[in-house]
């Protein structure tokens, strides 16, 4: 049994803690805001996770929220820094909430390992090696541990991981680091802490280069006639390739892949070197949430005086997570347009992000009297819509599928004008 400090009760944080807790650690979760530890003492949990509740009831007794570095830190053995890294204004990473951890360990007395989660750029182990070392804590070690969780299955992801990645100056802290795993069943890629950073950019990158790369070939089939769901059945079924990432839509958003793409743009432009390759997937992906006001338009001609229902607001199904997701541009998008925008969404807080839009309860409630709507999020709620009811309650029934999720035969027997993402209605 170990001692771990994690600072960052946030998606991340929450469910390293959790997940170490089970395993039969002790865990003492620090944040800097009291509202998310207050409402963690009282077992309420600040995010939507699927799971994590229940895990982190489970494990209650080996789980201590604190708002103090000192509490956290005495006699720990692993410092988990799990706090967020968003991009700055040029699209580099901010990495103040990094430094702020690494100062406030000033003084610590026992050996330890500070274990990095947070995405960094490549170099950041070696500038906070030099800060412990300058700050007298060369007994403090530092592994780099990239989280490749995905939120809505983050516990799962974690128990079960495709791989855990530990970078580490010294092999022994690595192992350290190794053996607190030890109840979870994953190949451990050990190696030194600038790959163990780059394999964190380089995963997201890749897969955002699907994303971007299938989004192309799915306007490629719009204007060609091809249809992009049979399209990534096929190439996904050759070993070579794969099926996951191969799912056409709007485009990607969420907390990690819009800022870790432009963090690794940065980091590679800083370096002298131009990322072709990811600057194309990044524009791929602007310009891919745009064309669905083309879609719109295509059918209703000016957006102006229209009325258009988006459904779902998360960055995808089962998070709560708003961070850059296509439904913040969309709304945009249709408000610069003259469009009024009504929305629905199960779990986030429409108002809180979209103060312009009206929120409704329910898909149907959101798509009275609209001329259009547009599917953003594949709920599952939205699989058992009543569609046939839905296109009689819109003044115009035009659905943009931008998930692709329904099927269009099925819609357009319900009365609807159906657009998905690259299909031709086969
Ligand atoms: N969200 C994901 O699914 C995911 C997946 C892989 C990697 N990551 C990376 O993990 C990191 C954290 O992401 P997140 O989504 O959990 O962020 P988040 O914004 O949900 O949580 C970060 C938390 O850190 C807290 N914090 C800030 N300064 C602190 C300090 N000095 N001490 C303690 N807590 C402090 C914040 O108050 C916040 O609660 C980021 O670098 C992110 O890129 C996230």
């Amino acid at each position: 049994m170990s001692r771990v400090a994690v600072f960052g009760a946030g998606y991340v944080g929450l469910v390293t803690g959790a997940c170490f807790a089970e395993l039969g650690h002790e865990v003492t979760i620090r944040d800097v805001l009291p509202e998310r530890i207050d409402a963690l003492r009282r077992g309420e949990v600040p995010i939507f996770e699927p799971g994590l509740e229940e895990l982190l009831a489970r494990n209650a007794d080996r789980l201590t929220y604190t708002l103090d570095v000192a509490e956290a830190v005495r006699d720990a053995d692993f410092l988990y820094v799990a706090v967020g890294t968003p991009p700055t204004y040029s699209g580099d990473a901010d990495l103040s909430a990094v430094w702020t951890v690494v100062d406030e360990l000033r003084g610590l007395e026992q050996p330890a390992a500070l274990v990095m989660k947070s995405t960094v750029p490549v170099g950041t182990g070696a500038t906070v090696r030099h800060r412990l070392d300058d700050a007298g804590l060369g007994h403090v070690g530092y592994v780099s541990n990239p989280e490749f969780t995905a939120e809505g299955n983050a516990i799962r992801d974690f128990q079960h991981p495709d791989r855990i990645v530990i970078g580490a100056f010294d092999a022994a802290h690595g192992d350290a680091v190794a053996e607190l795993h030890r109840g979870i069943d994953g190949p451990i890629v050990r190696c030194d802490v600038a790959s163990a950073e780059m394999i964190k950019l380089a995963a997201n990158a890749a897969l955002m280069t699907r994303i971007s790369f299938i989004n192309e070939i799915a306007n490629v089939c719009e204007a060609t006639g091809a249809d992009v769901v049979r399209v990534a059945e096929g190439i996904g079924l050759d070993s070579r390739i794969g099926p996951s990432f191969l799912r056409a839509g709007i485009g990607y958003g969420g907390s990690c892949f819009p800022k870790d793409s432009l963090a690794l743009k940065q980091l590679a432009a800083s370096s002298g070197y131009h990322f072709q390759l990811l600057n194309a997937v990044i524009e791929v992906n602007e310009l891919q949430k745009r064309r669905v006001i083309g879609k719109l338009k295509r059918h209703l001609g000016s957006l102006r005086g229209t009325s258009v229902a988006l459904l779902g607001l998360a960055f995808k199904p089962n998070t709560d997570d708003t961070r850059e997701a296509p439904s913040l541009v969309l709304a945009g998008r249709l408000a610069a347009e003259g469009a009024t925008v009504r929305a629905w969404d199960p779990i986030v807080d429409g108002q809180a992000i979209l103060p312009q839009a009206t929120i409704h309860a329910s898909p149907l409630e959101a798509l009275a009297g609209v001329d259009a709507a547009v599917l953003v999020t594949e709920w599952p709620e939205l699989a058992e819509v009543d569609w046939t009811e839905a296109a009689r309650t819109m003044s115009n029934a035009l659905l943009v599928d931008g998930r692709n999720m329904l099927d269009p035969a099925e819609l357009r027997a319900a009365g609807f004008v159906y657009e998905g993402i690259g299909r031709n209605g086969q």
